[in-house]
């Protein structure tokens, strides 16, 4: 398990974006990889280039092991692997003009349209990638999908934030497990790089930290599971709602099963209303650790207020 050290999990920190120092014990420029695969790319990376750290984004549990058991092997003391989606990793883990260059190779291409918005490279990464670069970084994408990397090339161009060049065929050795799968099969590389010349804003949507509701009523005589199975709300950008719920044998604790989304992040989790000496407290359960989102902290809201108003009724 020694390799589970490089794993480190953001959800847990009290603040968000991290101060990086911290976790790596030192200043040094940011590097992030997004979808590092198996690591072998990540991991020459991080033991070329020792005046770096870098930060690696993978979805893949099987992947996290594999690249993790080779930056143990090498002993590399600069690199940092995140389980998370990308796109929602590099705008919330980074503050602005804090990275210094972003590297995407072989990204999933999804070619069909109706798939279109699974893609990496959509609007809203390539405005977070203008908010984040440091003046003068730089974003490159390696790729087989030549369809793949002109829509990127357009989409950073349109920000109006880059100097963009290419994509280009490339010539020559293999980086990465794709790279060696797609040259021994006869197709062409392509390679864009885009400068960062302008800032962009955006906005951020992970919240400080999660406060507890203690109710000011008891809820001895209500249903609890009746009452708040099945409440969501919507609104434009999230939504909410309570999928089931668990009663312990006691009946004074109720764990919320519940699903929230925060434009295109999801996140499942459970809320638990339990009793303690003072009295009643809905609460996020520790079973689970989300994001604390708009959309988790309006669940938990609205679990208490809905509790709240059956009680008094
Ligand atoms: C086609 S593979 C390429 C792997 C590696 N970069 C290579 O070139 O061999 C794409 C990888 O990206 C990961 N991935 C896909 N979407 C992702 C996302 N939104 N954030 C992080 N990783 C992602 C997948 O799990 C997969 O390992």
């Amino acid at each position: 398990m020694e390799f589970a050290k490089y794993l480190i999990e953001p959800r847990l920190f009290a603040g968000l974006p991290p101060d990086w120092r911290w976790v790596f014990g030192r200043e040094a420029p940011l590097v992030v990889e997004i979808g590092f695969g198996n690591g072998e790319f990540l991991a020459e990376e991080a033991a070329n280039h020792p005046e770096f750290d870098y930060v690696g984004f993978e979805l893949s549990l099987t992947c996290i092991e594999k690249a993790g058991r080779k930056f143990y092997a090498a002993g590399l003391g600069n690199v940092r692997m995140v389980r998370l989606d990308g796109r929602f990793g590099l705008r919330e883990l980074f503050a602005d003009e804090s990275v210094r260059e972003v590297i995407v190779n072989f990204p999933c291409p999804w070619p069909k349209a109706r798939h279109a918005e699974r893609r990496l490279v959509n609007e809203g990464f390539v405005r977070t990638l203008a908010a984040v670069l440091e003046p003068g970084g730089r974003f490159e994408l390696t790729t087989d999908a030549l369809f793949f990397a002109e829509e990127a090339r357009d989409k950073l161009a349109a920000t109006g934030c880059f100097e963009v060049q290419g994509p280009h065929e490339i010539q020559g050795g293999s980086r990465t497990r794709y790279e060696r799968k797609w040259r021994s099969r006869g197709r062409p590389i392509y390679r864009l790089v885009a400068e960062k010349g302008a800032p962009a804003k955006i906005e951020r949507i992970v919240e400080g930290r999660m406060p507890h509701v203690r109710l000011k009523t008891e809820l001895d005589k209500v249903d609890i599971p009746k009452v708040v199975v099945g409440l969501k709300e919507v609104w434009p950008r999230g939504a909410f709602v309570i999928k089931e719920a668990f009663v312990a044998p006691g009946g004074d604790e109720v764990l919320l099963r519940a699903f929230a989304t925060d434009e295109d992040f999801s996140q499942h989790f459970f809320i638990s209303v339990s009793k303690d000496r003072k009295g009643w407290i809905v609460q996020l359960d520790s079973a689970t650790v989300p994001f604390r989102t708009s959309a988790v902290k309006r669940a938990v809201f609205a679990v208490a207020s809905t509790l709240e108003k059956n009680a008094q009724a």
